[in-house]
């Protein structure tokens, strides 16, 4: 159990009354967290994030912890949390002027100006949370593909086709797709994406409303894969997620355009015909696939400290050529998004 574990556990205990003096010491906004364990009801926990539910809001925490090969691994990643939760606020600020979205506030002064019952676990959160408004999300992932890859590539090699719609014969892998695909899913009971076609998505949720996700979701990619390009980064895919507001608003929801989102991968070492490195993910991926006798099922064996700095090294790195800043020195723009 980390510290700021202990730390949590001891503000769920004490909840709001636990006087400052005896509160614990903690880590600073830099240190590393495994899991929260806020005093708030838990809207969801999921591989990578707890989010808490405040009624109108959540509160969205993304910890250091990592997977790969669906499995979460033993050791959390130094600033992976931050990294995600800073790069969403950035991207969000980047794409609002093509929809609107769920972020009220990242900055930790504004958040607990507006939510005043979190100052005190605040050292927990700050930097790798954000006050988000709530939605009801629609139950469909968003994915966009600019690149033929992973379950993609598998589909097209197996049937030709790509979410259910042939695709021309004789892609490579990892070829470029022009123009990009809207390639939804749904979360299967296993947990697992399930590829569906855009009919599928169209029965579930109405055609109308099945073409304005679609549209949207293109015009974010292109947006953003656009940039990063131009920053040394291919955005081979990527997953959007979208909910509803009571008075029938669309927002874009979730994280936007992350590592943990998208597969990312180096421009610079690009070419097709083959799997491509992973930008972030690389150094773990390696190392694992070097293990004889690991079978790709929970547990993982525990990494090596020079592969978790390493590949906390790819995630500031992602961090600093998209937004041009470094994350120490980065504070995101007040959002322009939903209040
Ligand atoms: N503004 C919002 N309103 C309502 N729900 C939201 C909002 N933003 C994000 N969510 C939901 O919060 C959940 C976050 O879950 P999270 O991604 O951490 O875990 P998961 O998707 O269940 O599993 P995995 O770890 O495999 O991603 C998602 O279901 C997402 O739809
Ligand atoms: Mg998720």
């Amino acid at each position: 159990m980390s510290d700021v574990e202990h730390t949590a556990d001891a503000w769920t205990r004490g909840g709001e009354a636990s006087n400052s003096a005896a509160r614990p010491v903690v880590r600073s906004s830099t240190g590393v967290v495994e899991r929260t364990e806020l005093p708030f009801p838990l809207y969801r926990g999921g591989k990578v994030r707890e989010v808490y539910d405040l009624g109108r809001r959540l509160l969205i925490v993304a910890s250091d912890r990592i997977s790969a090969f669906d499995v979460v691994l033993p050791q959390p990643i130094p600033r992976k949390g931050e990294v995600l939760t800073q790069l969403t606020a950035w991207w969000l600020s980047q794409l609002e002027d093509l929809v609107d979205h769920h972020l009220v506030a990242v900055d930790p002064d504004r958040i607990v100006t507006l939510e005043p019952r979190l100052r005190v676990s605040r050292e927990v959160w700050t930097r790798r949370a954000m006050l988000v408004q709530r939605t009801e999300p629609i139950p469909i992932e968003c994915v966009v593909r600019g690149y033929i890859s992973g379950s993609a590539w598998r589909e097209y090699r197996e049937r030709g086709t790509l979410a259910g719609e042939p695709l021309p014969p004789g892609l490579i892998e990892s070829q470029r797709l022009e123009p990009a695909i809207f390639s939804p899913a749904t979360k299967a009971v296993d947990g697992h994406d399930e590829n569906i076609a855009f009919v599928d998505v169209a029965r579930r949720v109405g055609a109308e409303l099945a073409e304005r996700l679609r549209t949207v979701s293109l015009a974010l990619y292109e947006r953003g894969a656009g940039i990063a390009q131009t920053r040394g980064i291919v955005v081979a895919d990527t997953k959007f997620e979208f909910g509803q507001t009571r008075d029938g608003r669309l927002l874009l929801i979730d994280e936007v355009l992350t590592p943990d989102s998208s597969r990312f991968w180096p421009a610079d070492l690009y070419e097709p015909g083959r799997a491509q490195p992973s930008f972030d993910k690389q150094p773990v991926r390696d190392y694992l696939d070097g293990l004889r006798d690991w079978d790709k099922r929970p547990p993982s064996p525990p990494l090596p400290p020079e592969v978790v700095a390493a590949t906390s090294s790819r995630y500031l790195e992602i961090f600093r050529r998209l937004t041009g800043t470094p994350l120490d020195d980065f504070r995101a723009p007040e959002a322009g998004g939903a209040a």
